[in-house]
Parts: C-alpha cells; structure tokens; sequence
C-alpha cells in the first residue's frame, strides 16, 4: 500500500481560511504535516485550525493581510519560530473580481497583481533559505488558466496567473540543483466561496440571473460536476510529496477535462 507520510515536516500555506487553500491545509495535516495558516478571516482560520487539532494535528494560526508591509516575512517568521523551519509552501491566497476587460480598474489590477502574484513572490523568497537549511523542500503555487483559456469578463483576474507561469517555470529551473521543487496547479471551476462570488458578479455584468449563469458555467463542465476543493488539495499532497521527488516546473490542470488541450 503507498502512503504519503509527512510526519516531520511543516507546510505554509496562505489563503487556507476557506476553499482551496483551507482544504490543502487540512489534507495535509491529515498526512501529518504540521501547519501553518495565513490569511485575514480570524473567525474562519479558527475553525479551520480547530479541526486540524480535533484529527489530531499540528497548527499554527497566522491572521493579517498578505499584501501590507512586512506581512509576508511574518508569517515565514512566525512559521519557523513555531515549528522550527518550513519543508512546502502552498500559494492559494488569491482575489480576482470578475470584470469587463475594458472598464477594468487600477485598483482591480493593483488587488489581482498584490496578491496572487507579488506576495506569493515576496513568501517565496523568504521561505527559500529555510528550505536550503532543510535541504530541500516543495513550493505549489494556485494559479488559473484565465490568461490562456479565457471568457470575456476575467478582466485583471487573469494577469497574476500569467506571471505566476513565468515565474514558476524560472523558479523551477533555477531551485532544481537545490532539491527544491516548484510547481503549479491550475483549479477548474471549483466549488468554494469564489465559484458564488463570480457567478453572482457574471450575472451582474451580463443582466441575467445566477441561476442562468450557474446553469451555464456547469454546463460546460465534461465531468458534470464543480472540481471540488478537496481534488485540488489531492494534486498538491501529490506535488509535496516524495511520489513528486522529480517533479518540477509543472502545471497541473484539476478541472475534470475543460481544459484538456491548455497546459501553462
Ligand atoms: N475556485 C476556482 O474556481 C478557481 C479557479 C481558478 C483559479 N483559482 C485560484 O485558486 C486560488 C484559491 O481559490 P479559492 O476558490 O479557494 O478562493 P477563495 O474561496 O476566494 O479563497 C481565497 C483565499 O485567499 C485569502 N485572501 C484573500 N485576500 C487576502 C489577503 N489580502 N491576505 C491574505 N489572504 C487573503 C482568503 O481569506 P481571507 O478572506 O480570510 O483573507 C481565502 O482564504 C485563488 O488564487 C484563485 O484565483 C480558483
């Protein structure tokens, strides 16, 4: 029987108070990683982290704002002061508010970019030389196909998962003599908070009502369901992990075969 053991080692993982991010800390914790958590919503991170301790894991709560000064330190910081260094780093900190492409907002461009892109960055460099003292370690940025597979209204959504591409796949390159491997893993239409969000926001945009939109944004789907937070967290327990040990500067599509001719 293959297991995936991560007693011993510690993940980062941001955006984990709900969706994708909140799902990946509790699979892993599950495989017996100690966790640490980042992201604004302390009410949400505490049920999050109260149901990591009642499996019997390790947290760490990590509350505050991931793109004001000096927060992505902290929580690197914080991180290894609790648990003694850090062997993964998962990015699902991301915003994206749906919009026109051509009324599209400084403000939304400056939101998508701070965020998904130069924090996650920011994170990575701090979080490189705890892995070399570890002697290796495992970075899964979430990122999206928006930038290559696209609708009309991702407006500035999109442009922090272009960079994450291109920043990944330099990453990788550069990191790989080091054993530390970077990956990224591009969600379908996953059920989380955001799959609402954006729906209620399309049929904002687009005069129709959500459940026109919802009815539509499934019918696409050649699974016939929503990817599930859980599948994406599967993809980034594989990518942690030993199984992965030569696994870097891949993307990863979880999106039940919608985009099964775009790789990015
Ligand atoms: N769901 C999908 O269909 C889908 C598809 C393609 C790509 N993705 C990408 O996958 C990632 C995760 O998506 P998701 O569906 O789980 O999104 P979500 O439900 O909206 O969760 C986003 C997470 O980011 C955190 N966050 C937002 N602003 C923050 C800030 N300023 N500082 C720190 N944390 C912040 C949120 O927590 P707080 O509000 O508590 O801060 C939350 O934990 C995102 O990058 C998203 O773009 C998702």
């Amino acid at each position: 029987m293959i297991t995936i053991d991560l007693n011993g080692k510690t993940a980062l993982v941001t955006g984990s108070s709900q969706g994708i991010g909140q799902a990946c800390a509790m699979v892993l914790a599950r495989a017996g990683a100690s966790v640490a958590l980042a992201a604004r919503n302390e009410e949400n991170l505490d049920r999050t982290a109260s149901e990591i301790i009642a499996a019997g894991g390790r947290v760490e709560l990590l509350a505050g704002d991931l793109t004001a000064e000096g927060q992505t330190e902290r929580v690197v910081e914080e991180t290894c002061a609790r648990f003694g260094g850090i062997d993964f780093f998962v990015s699902a900190a991301g915003v994206s508010r749906r919009t026109d492409p051509i009324v599209t907002t400084d403000e939304d461009t400056d939101l998508a970019i701070d965020l998904k892109l130069r924090a996650a960055i920011r994170v990575t460099k701090a979080v490189i030389p705890q892995m070399r003292k570890r002697g290796g370690g495992a970075i899964v940025y979430f990122s999206g196909l928006s930038h290559v597979h696209t609708s009309e209204f991702h407006g500035s959504g999109c442009i922090p998962n272009a960079g994450l591409a291109a920043y990944k796949h330099q990453l990788a390159r550069r990191l790989a003599p080091e054993n530390i491997r970077v990956n990224l893993i591009n969600p379908g239409t996953t059920d989380t908070p955001r799959y609402v969000r954006q729906t209620t926001r399309i049929a904002e945009i687009t005069n129709r009502t959500y459940e026109e939109v919802d009815a539509e944004r499934r019918a696409e789907l050649p699974m016939n369901r929503l990817t599930r937070a859980e599948d994406c967290a599967n993809a980034a327990l594989f990518l942690v992990s030993d199984l992965a040990s030569n696994v870097t500067g891949e993307s990863i599509n979880v999106d039940g075969g919608r985009c099964d001719v775009v790789r990015a």
